[in-house]
């Protein structure tokens, strides 16, 4: 069985996401008042009572002392599409709030499209600022624990979840899609659940797309194939046992997966915009993701079961040098292989 939850529609989309960017204005003062700070306090949090802060981070801690001590601020600048604009923009923000740093970044890339990011400030001119980079792509670096005491630009890939536990109410906040988007995901589960009366609608991502091409297989980049996904179904069930489970696929090539995800319980979403497909899958209940970092944020804003692909940094290749599994994969998420 293959059904389609809902058709939809391209120029809806475009409608919507007009109005989204219209609407931006009103998302860049939120009021949090309403928002419970849950996450326990790690010892990262230790200094928060002092400068540098935000309007939210303001209204969340209340007993805050705020002093006129003149602040460090914390930049960067984006490289790469939404899923490394993410990792950038995390990071920034969890080792500003971890010491004491405002964050911005001069312009919002590709992530003002999907969420009303807050910290964005044009008046601040970084020409001469010191430049921290680095030593891995992936691979925590406790250096950026400790930063040196004066007004710093990061550069680098920053994709680790350690930069940025500590923040990640804060971050959740940030990466909350525009409405105009959830609500057209909404739909679409929503549209799903009616025909799948409670069912457990566990969201995949099948990465392909560039990841295939022989110099990117050389450099690195592995993609799971058929048996992975056959894993994957099978680790989910064990794990959710007496359930009635629906894995929702979607990819940018739904053709491949066609030809080589056969269970009776997957469900195609027609081929789509990716911020709607982000959406879409990480609002389900739990995820499978594959290669990439498109898949890693929607696994994790999904924050259920996650599944991830062992082999998507091959091993004895040139990306393996910056990678480390242990940083980039969060505690709890399960790897399995082809
Ligand atoms: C805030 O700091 C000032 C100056 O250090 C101090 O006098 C004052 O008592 C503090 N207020 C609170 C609520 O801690
Ligand atoms: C602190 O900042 C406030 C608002 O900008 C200002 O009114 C006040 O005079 C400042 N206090 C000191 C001690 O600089
Ligand atoms: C920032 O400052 C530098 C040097 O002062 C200047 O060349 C540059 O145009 C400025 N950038 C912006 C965006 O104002
Ligand atoms: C950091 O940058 C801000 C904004 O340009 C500036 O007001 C502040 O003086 C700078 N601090 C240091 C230590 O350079
Ligand atoms: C699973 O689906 C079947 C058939 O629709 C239904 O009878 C059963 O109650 C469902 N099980 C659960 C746990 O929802
Ligand atoms: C999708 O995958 C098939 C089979 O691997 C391949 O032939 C085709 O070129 C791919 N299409 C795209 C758009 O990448
Ligand atoms: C899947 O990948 C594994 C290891 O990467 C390989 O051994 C296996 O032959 C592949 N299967 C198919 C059907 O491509």
């Amino acid at each position: 069985m293959s059904t389609m939850c809902l058709k939809i529609q391209t120029s809806h989309f475009l409608i919507v996401l007009f109005f989204a960017l219209l609407n931006l204005g009103l998302y860049m003062f939120p009021n949090y008042t309403n928002t419970s700070k849950t996450a326990p306090m790690t010892t990262l949090d230790r200094h928060s009572n002092t400068q540098c802060k935000t309007t939210a981070s303001l209204q969340l801690d209340r007993h805050s002392n705020t002093t006129n001590r003149s602040c460090l601020y914390l930049s960067t600048s984006f490289t790469g599409r939404i899923g490394n604009q993410m990792f950038i923009y995390a990071t920034m923000v969890g080792l500003a709030r971890a010491q004491n740093r405002m964050p911005f970044i001069n312009t919002g890339g590709d992530l003002l499209t999907i969420f009303p990011i807050t910290n964005i400030r044009t008046d601040i001119n970084t020409t001469g600022w010191s430049v921290i980079g680095e030593s891995g792509y992936a691979t925590f670096d406790s250096k950026f624990m400790n930063l040196p005491q004066r007004n710093l630009t990061l550069a680098g890939y920053l994709q680790s979840w350690r930069y940025f536990l500590h923040a990640q109410d804060e971050i959740r906040r940030e990466f909350t899609f525009v409405p105009s988007i959830q609500k057209e995901a909404d739909a679409v589960l929503a549209s799903c659940r009616s025909q799948l009366q409670n069912h457990v609608i566990v969201g995949v991502h099948v990465r392909r797309g560039d990841f295939v091409l022989d110099h990117k297989q050389k450099f690195g980049y592995g993609v799971a194939n058929a048996s992975y996904f056959v894993k994957a179904f099978a680790k989910i069930r064990s794990l959710l046992p007496n359930q009635n489970i629906t894995f929702l696929v979607a990819s940018d090539n739904l053709t491949w997966c066609k030809d080589n995800i056969k269970d009776t319980s997957v469900t195609f979403l027609p081929e789509r915009d990716r911020g709607i497909h982000f959406a879409i899958l990480s609002s389900c209940d739990h995820v499978i993701l594959t290669s990439g970092t498109f898949g890693w944020w929607i696994a994790w804003l999904a924050n259920g079961i996650s599944i991830y692909f062992e082999g998507y940094i091959k091993k004895d290749s040139p990306l393996e040098a910056g990678f480390t599994s242990r940083d980039y994969y969060p505690l709890g998420w399960i790897g399995l292989g082809n």
